[in-house]
């Protein structure tokens, strides 16, 4: 038997539509209009086309929408006072500074200007703190798609043991914090783990956010598992013609040709965890708009 297939993209178009429901409603009894602000540092051509999708779905979902391109050689200076303009813009409920930042610049220094409140990344120190402390904050976009799949898949997560592969700030340290909240038992695997095959072979979820194609092979896997794929690795086509012809496709973290035959569900890349990140995306700032505003 292979493994159920977990699809984003109708979890993710139910999520937009209810986000439009509601930026509807906060438009029509509010006078509220949820604003988004993205802002990209150079021409990375798949951040380009992360920052397009992220503004035409928050304009599809009825909300202020701007979106600052800014060249690849922008001081920290001239970045900072963006941000600080955009914290303090009354039509602006949440502030993205696309990741990664040019090497030349520092992301934590932007980051604490968008300040806790507009932090729809849930990148802020304030955030990550309430996150861990179990109080009402902003919680990053792919986690937050991540568990809504899961729930969706597995229900009630109680007891599960759930192993994290990455220790990041945007995807493996936040995802461990929610899958603690739902009562798993969590381990946070990571580059310097010792034996890592044999720690994914205990989990009954395994999250892999480790930025390595196909890293995760079929024999790490426990039978039945649940795979949540967060990887998004472009590389060569396996035709060997094809990859001359410099043809490239997107591949996950996971194995999946081999974890399909063990796992019990998993997520395909493309069209898995991916379009569930633009969806919270969208939820966190209406999210953040109506608490800005006070509103319910
Ligand atoms: N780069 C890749 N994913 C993300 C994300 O969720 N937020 C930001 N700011 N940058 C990213």
């Amino acid at each position: 038997m292979t493994a159920q297939i977990i699809e984003g993209l109708p979890v993710a178009d139910r999520l937009r539509a209810d986000v439009a429901t509601e930026v509807a409603r906060l438009r029509a009894e509010h006078g509220l209009q949820p604003g988004l602000a993205v802002v990209l540092v150079g021409d990375d051509p798949a951040s380009q086309a992360y920052v397009k999708s992220k503004g035409e779905q928050s304009k599809a979902a009825g909300m202020h929408s701007v979106t600052h391109l800014l060249p690849g050689d922008t001081t920290q200076e001239t970045l900072e006072a963006l941000v600080r303009d955009l914290a303090a813009d009354p039509a602006i409920h949440g502030v993205l500074v696309q990741l990664p930042l040019p090497k030349h610049l520092d992301e934590k220094p932007v980051i604490e200007l968008i300040g806790p409140d507009k932090d729809v990344d849930g990148l802020h120190v304030v955030n990550a703190g309430r996150l861990v402390a179990g109080l009402p904050a902003l919680v990053a976009c792919t986690p937050t798609g991540c568990l809504i799949l899961l729930k969706a898949t597995l229900g009630d997560l109680t007891g599960k043991h759930a192993v994290v592969v990455g220790r990041s700030l945007l995807v493996g340290k936040p995802i461990a914090q929610l899958l603690l909240a739902e009562n798993c038992t969590v381990t946070m695997a990571h580059s310097r783990t010792v034996d890592l095959p044999g720690i994914c072979r205990q989990a009954d979820i395994l999250v892999a956010a480790v930025g390595q194609p196909r890293m995760i092979r079929g024999d790490w896997i426990k039978p039945g598992a649940c795979v949540i794929d967060v990887g998004i690795n472009r590389v060569p086509f396996d035709n060997p013609e094809q990859a001359a012809a410099g043809k490239t496709k997107i591949v996950g973290d996971v194995n999946y040709k081999e974890a399909l035959q063990v796992a019990g569900s998993i997520t395909p890349v493309p069209k898995g965890v991916g379009p569930m990140t633009v969806a919270v995306l969208l939820h966190n700032t209406v999210l953040a708009a109506k608490r800005l505003a006070g509103v319910s």
